[in-house]
């Protein structure tokens, strides 16, 4: 039995997630980063998490290459961070700003929460690549998370 990948696609939208930046560096200097809801908490002992990232995505050659990752959760009022980093587009961070976590990896002002992350494994069985990442530091801040649920942005989910 094969499964319709727009059915299922519909049928994944049902559940809300959070919305991420998922933040790199490249070499020599820059930084770059792509929008991701394919992010999960995996343990708090030892603090792992897990990101899957598409092969075809720009930002994955950087994270295989630097080996850091930095996930950013996105608050209401940044919809716009979202829509742009969902481009492929090499001016994302132009007027955004953010510091380089102790871990290496840009956090974007703003943000609800962030995670400093180091990647422990590659798993590549699949299409998108899922990176395990070791937590190197993170912290909470103010503000509402944005919210993804049935293919588009909110703040609630409603039917
Ligand atoms: C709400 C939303 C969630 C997304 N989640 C993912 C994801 O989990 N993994 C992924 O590889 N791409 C995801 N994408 C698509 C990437 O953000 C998009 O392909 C982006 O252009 C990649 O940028 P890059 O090639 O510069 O790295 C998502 C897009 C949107 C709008």
């Amino acid at each position: 039995m094969t499964v319709d990948a727009l059915h299922l696609r519909r049928v994944l939208s049902r559940f809300p997630t959070g919305v991420t930046i998922v933040a790199t560096r490249h070499q020599p200097d820059g930084v770059c980063g792509l929008t991701v809801n394919a992010f999960a908490s995996v343990s708090l002992e030892p603090p792992l998490v897990l990101v899957c990232v598409d092969r075809t995505s720009n930002t994955h050659g950087c994270i295989e290459a630097s080996g850091i990752f930095t996930v950013n959760v996105l608050a209401t009022g940044q919809e716009h961070v979202a829509t742009a980093f969902a481009q492929k587009r090499d001016d994302k961070f132009d007027g955004l700003g953010y510091e380089l976590a102790e871990s290496g990896g840009p956090v974007i002002e703003g943000v609800v929460a962030w995670l400093g992350c180091g990647v422990r494994e590659v798993i590549e069985g699949c299409d998108p690549t899922i990176f395990l990442g070791d937590v190197l530091g993170c912290d909470e801040l103010e503000g509402r998370p944005l919210v993804f649920f049935r293919s588009g942005f909110t703040t609630t989910v409603n039917e």
